[in-house]
């Protein structure tokens, strides 16, 4: 058991925007999110990040509603990347990966060694170890990826939300970051554009459409000419290859 929505509604203002979601995560491995814009990825990431509560149905963490967890607990527990992510542009890459630290931290606790060990090994493990004192303005759009995530790793946490973390990202370093996620030593839930790069780095994806949870399953069991027809309202072929399958588009 870890991270799940069961049943999550979401009706902010009373405009339904997620209609029932039942989202669990596999047990290893990287869960891809997809699903056309609007369909309701990115709040459904925040609502099972515990930013937002949902209006019915709840999310679980270990089988106990975040609902009643207080925020700090849950920010050991799980991270997220936001879309676009942003940080105070002053500050070193080090201090951007030291805003992880809080939760892990007592209230009034100085600075210690073992933040320290955690922030590097957040660097690391995002590919961005050596780069501690380089000014986080002068990074680029693939490096503010990755010291983004490192401020997420640097919570420590066991699942990892990142929202299109390949947005804007040029193709070599869109496939680096991809690579990474299976080594950033947390469950992964990734929302991503690109079909052919969630069926190739993802264990398991999930497709939304429309606030609903359409599919969940390995992409060679989920990913279809008419799924893809009837989600995303584009013909396809799929060329399937041993385990691995590319769609083409057309
Ligand atoms: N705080 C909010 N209040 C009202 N509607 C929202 C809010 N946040 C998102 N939406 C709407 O919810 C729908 C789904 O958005 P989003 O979750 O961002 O989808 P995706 O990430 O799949 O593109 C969109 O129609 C969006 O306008
Ligand atoms: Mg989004």
């Amino acid at each position: 058991m870890s991270l799940s929505a069961e049943d999550l509604h979401w009706a902010p203002g009373g405009v339904p925007i997620l209609r029932g979601v039942t989202l669990r995560l596999p047990g290893r491995g990287v869960l891809g999110l997809v699903g056309p814009n609007g369909s309701g990825k990115s709040s459904l990431l925040r609502l099972m990040a515990g930013l937002r509560r949902g209006t019915g149905g709840a999310v679980l963490l270990d089988g106990q509603p975040m609902a009643r967890m207080r925020r700090r607990d849950v920010a050991r527990r799980l991270a997220l990347v936001e879309q676009d992510a942003a940080t105070a542009s002053a500050l070193s890459v080090r201090e951007v990966v030291a805003l992880g630290r809080p939760p892990r931290r007592g209230a009034w606790a100085p600075w210690s060694a073992a933040d320290e060990a955690a922030v590097a090994a957040a660097l690391a493990r995002a590919g961005m170890q050596g780069r501690g004192d380089q000014p986080w303005a002068t990074l680029s759009g693939g490096e503010c990826q990755r010291v983004q995530i490192a401020r997420a790793l640097a919570q420590e946490p066991r699942e990892l939300l990142l929202d299109e973390p390949t947005n804007h990202l040029d193709i070599r370093h869109q496939l680096e970051l991809l690579r990474l996620l299976p080594h950033l030593g947390a469950r992964v839930v990734v929302a991503l554009h690109d079909l052919n790069q969630a069926a190739a780095f993802c264990d398991e994806i999930a497709v939304m459409q429309d606030g609903r949870l359409v599919a969940q399953g390995r992409p060679a069991q989920v990913l279809d000419a008419g799924l893809i027809r009837d989600v995303f309202g584009v013909e396809a072929r799929i060329e399937r290859s041993g385990a691995g399958l590319r769609i083409a588009f057309f």
